[in-house]
């Protein structure tokens, strides 16, 4: 037997063990000022590309106007209660149908959080005598909705069609003696390669076995596409996706999200999805600002127009210089480099302190041993001069590790 707290201070988990030399620095950070290209970490300005800002909405004038007149007439309260019980408005109504319309669907569901959302909706959704077949590089949020499920599951490697085809086989043998159905689930833009899902031939398979496509499209929602309804519409297979899901994090930057889907399904969540039965109603003011952000992102296709004008300046400059960044095919930009662990910490490191760029480190155990991914989230906001100066920039620390330099003891103390 073992006191919970003794056993918890032992085992601070994977990214706890190294919170008192990271916190700050590598993790917990603190962006001051305007979201934009440019922030101040530590008193200093720097280029700033993690940020999931993909069109600018954050601090868009309208966006800020609207936000703030909104939380002077509404306040944070309105609408008390869950949406069931006391907590719906005109104004969720409204914002559903337009997203509805906007994706191509029936009608919509809104979340209060993108992550619980998804847990809650494939949790609803399926029932023990049902089976779920998901890719295996799919977002927490999907691999905890999957952990809630109290039927089989089947896992592909990621984007490999051939074996998804065996496990919808075994997958279609179980459900044919349960009586249950079949629940596919994978993402539109899978958010750390930035490669998409291959909805394409997802839907064709649907010629050959009988299942319901759920897709997270948290980071091709305003991004992909050719009006920004994302990998679906990208891919032209669209209605082929049964239930759509889109984050408000990201392209719309703020916080919820919704699910869109047939009129019945979407029926059919609101009277048995937990997350939002039993919790109380996204506030007006975040629907009135979502609203805005949804109206800028269809009447504005310049913001998606500067956002890919600097994915494919930065991509292919990247790759020119000659740095891996994999199979994205979407604004996601990792640059895959080799290194240890304090060769990483050194890098970032110099990259913060004497080039003043800011993005996000990728290392074990996130990815295998040795090999580091730096980050890059390109935005509407970015220029041209970001996009040269960081790869410059890049080339010189790539040398530095190369060389070694980076193996040495770390350039700059971090203190807390
Ligand atoms: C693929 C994917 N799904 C879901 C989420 C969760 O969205 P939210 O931040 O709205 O909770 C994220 C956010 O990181 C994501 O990347």
């Amino acid at each position: 037997m073992t006191d919970l707290f003794d056993k918890l201070l032992k085992n601070r988990g994977p990214l706890g063990m190294h919170s008192k030399e990271s916190y700050g620095y590598f993790m917990f950070p603190k962006l001051e000022g305007e979201i934009s290209n440019r922030m101040v970490f530590r008193g200093k300005e720097k280029l700033v590309w993690s940020l999931n800002n993909y069109l600018g909405l954050a601090n868009h004038p309208e966006v800020r106007a609207t936000d703030a007149n909104a939380a002077g007439e509404f306040g944070f309260a309105l609408p008390m209660g869950a949406r069931m019980m006391s907590g719906n408005s005109d104004h969720h109504e409204k914002l559903e149908k337009d997203l509805a319309s906007f994706e191509g669907k029936d009608a919509s569901i809104l979340l209060n959080y993108g992550y619980q959302g998804m847990v809650s909706a494939i949790d609803c959704l399926v029932d023990r005598h049902d089976v779920i077949v998901y890719d295996s590089e799919s977002h927490a949020c999907i691999i905890d909705g999957v952990r809630l499920h109290m039927g089989k599951r089947f896992v592909y490697p990621h984007n490999d069609i051939e074996n998804l085809e065996k496990q919808l086989t075994r997958a279609t043998k179980i459900a044919n003696e349960t009586g249950g159905a079949i629940l596919v689930i994978t993402e539109g833009v899978f958010g750390m390669s930035g490669d998409q899902g291959k909805l394409r031939e997802i839907v064709e398979l649907k010629k050959k076995f009988s299942f319901r496509l759920f897709v997270d499209d948290a980071h091709g929602f305003g991004t992909m596409g050719k009006t920004g309804a994302g990998t679906g519409e990208e891919q032209g297979v669209q209605d082929g996706i049964d239930i759509y899901f889109g984050t408000f994090a990201k392209s719309m930057a703020m916080i919820g999200g919704f699910i869109a889907s047939d009129d019945q399904v979407v029926d059919y969540l609101r009277h048995n999805m937990r997350s939002q039965i039993f919790a109380k109603s996204l506030p007006m003011a975040l629907v009135v600002g979502a609203q805005k952000r949804l109206d800028l992102l269809k009447s504005k296709p310049e913001l998606k127009d500067n956002l890919w004008k600097i994915v494919n300046a930065l991509q292919s400059g990247l790759k020119n210089a000659g740095f891996e960044i994999g199979k994205t095919q979407s604004p996601v930009t990792p640059v895959y480099l080799n290194g240890s662990i304090p060769e990483a910490t050194n890098l970032i490191i110099d990259l913060r302190e004497n080039y003043d760029i800011f993005c996000s480190m990728v290392v074990y155990p996130v990815v295998p041993k040795g090999i580091i991914i730096l980050r890059l989230i390109p935005t509407a906001v970015h220029t041209l001069e970001d996009v040269n100066y960081t790869i410059d920039a890049f080339s010189k620390i790539y040398g530095k590790l190369k060389s070694g330099l980076y193996q040495s003891d770390r350039i700059i103390p971090v203190a807390n």
